[in-house]
């Protein structure tokens, strides 16, 4: 294998990169950039690799979920304040569900950069570069806002610094702390038109609280229940911002990618001779994988090897997004290929990307219903291959949007124009998620009477 460098994915065959028309600027912006502190710590990525390494052996549980994009616009602390509210909150169900610690990573702090079906957009008559997030240019179709402006990467940076500041005392600082977010997960049970099914579980999370209470054990004298760890992650697609944000670690000698704990690689990215695998197999940085219907077992197999040379367990995740309706055809000859092979991966599930449709009113959708099947099939192939389902990745936001259809509060196609605000795909809204932690807490609990061990690792 060739040495890699920081840079050395500019050699590669690349997709989905803007077209900056002034290179001198982009330079510079790199430059600036470069000379920035780092966002996260190789400590912190550590200590994540390690707790995904505990997730691949069937110890731990991912939760990985966020904005399919991160905006300039929608940049607020109750925005994020929120995502993270709905995060604890689905931590402490499936925490239940699974009976093992939940992992949660944020698609925060850094999602900005979109992969694009085509490179330019007709309206009118009119032709313009496609919006690729707003990290490389603006949403409004106008020729000046277009234009991929790396400056934009600057701005990025600083609102993913603010972003990870808030969420850094948001975790250690008693908005984490179980007993509240049980609190408010009973709030939202007593306003559910579908409470029944949710308040047995809570009931018995009640009772766990209490027990726990009563052995004297409080928030206020325990770190473990007042405080959490989060993490942050998103694609690493805008590869000039990545490699300026990459930087080596002055104990150990290795790279890490310091503009997030966890990068992954999108499924338009991933080619085995791609500049984007390129870049992530050489830093230290937990990377997921995308893995849509196109993969087949062999080429998963290469870009495992091609990542995770030394076969080292919590490194990879393969993030599979079939489809609700592929799932069950397509997942089992990759679990099995791995599983032959002895490849020590974390298997999450995103049952977001595979079932978006367009509704007849325009709007691109996704059905509540759709993304619980997929998820369920996921658990259900897994434990027919005697493989561990470890984690499940959302889009999602704590905000009342109308964007995905379903839910008890019923949101139908009609209703998308409502509050559809997101840049790119539609997310769940707070109680759709919520709702779907609950499910899902019920399909763990189940796979948990019939728990295999992975593969020991
Ligand atoms: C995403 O996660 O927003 C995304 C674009 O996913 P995928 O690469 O799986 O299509
Ligand atoms: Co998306």
């Amino acid at each position: 294998m060739n040495s890699w460098s920081a840079d050395s994915w500019r050699c590669k065959s690349l997709l989905q990169l803007p077209q900056y028309p002034d290179q001198v600027k982009l330079r510079r912006v790199e430059e600036e950039l470069a000379s920035m502190p780092p966002l996260v710590f190789a400590g912190e990525v550590n200590e994540l690799r390690n707790r995904l390494a505990d997730a691949t052996r069937g110890q731990a549980f991912l939760l990985q979920g966020g904005d399919c994009a991160e905006s300039f616009r929608e940049f607020s602390a109750d925005n994020i304040r929120d995502t993270f509210k709905v995060m604890m909150q689905m931590a402490v169900v499936l925490t239940f569900g699974a009976a093992c610690p939940v992992i949660k990573v944020g698609r925060l702090a850094g999602q900005f950069a979109k992969p694009r079906t085509a490179d330019t957009e007709i309206i009118d008559g009119v032709e313009l570069p496609v919006y690729r997030g707003d990290i490389v240019n603006g949403i409004e179709f106008a020729s000046a806002s277009r234009m991929p402006d790396p400056r934009r990467m600057l701005q990025a940076y600083n609102q993913a610094a603010a972003t990870l500041n808030l969420l850094r005392a948001f975790a250690q600082g008693g908005l984490a702390s179980l007993e509240q977010v049980h609190a408010w997960n009973l709030d939202f049970i007593s306003s559910s038109s579908q409470s029944d099914l949710y308040r047995n579980l809570a009931g018995r999370i009640d009772e766990a609280l209490e027990f726990i209470q009563a052995c004297g054990i409080f928030a206020e004298h325990s770190a473990t229940i007042r405080e959490t760890a989060f993490y942050t992650s998103h694609e690493a697609l805008l590869l000039p911002y990545e490699q300026a944000l990459t930087r080596r670690d002055s104990l150990s000698g290795n790279w890490y990618d310091c503009s997030a704990h966890m990068l992954w690689v999108g499924d338009r990215t991933r080619q085995l001779d791609g500049g984007h695998v390129e870049f992530v197999r050489g830093v230290k940085n937990p990377i997921g994988l995308k893995a849509g219907p196109t993969v087949t077992a062999d080429e998963l197999i290469r870009l495992i090897d091609r990542i995770n040379p030394t076969n080292l367990p919590g490194k990879l995740n393969i993030i599979v997004r079939m489809g609700a309706d592929r799932v069950e055809e397509y997942l089992p000859r990759l679990l099995q290929a791995v599983k032959r092979e002895g490849r020590h991966v974390l298997w999450s599930c995103d049952p977001m990307h595979g079932n978006t449709y367009q509704a007849a009113n325009g709007y691109k959708t996704r059905e509540v219903a759709k993304i619980l099947q997929e998820v369920e099939r996921f658990f259900a192939v897994h434990s027919a291959e005697g493989t561990y389902a470890g984690g499940v990745h959302f889009e999602m936001t704590g905000q009342n949007v109308t964007e995905c259809v379903g839910g008890s509060n019923a949101v139908t196609e009609a209703h998308l124009g409502n509050r559809y605000h997101t840049h790119c795909d539609p997310r769940l809204n707070a109680d759709q998620a919520l709702e779907l932690a609950f499910l899902i807490a019920e399909t763990l609990k189940k796979c948990r009477k019939l728990r295999v061990s992975p593969c020991p690792v």
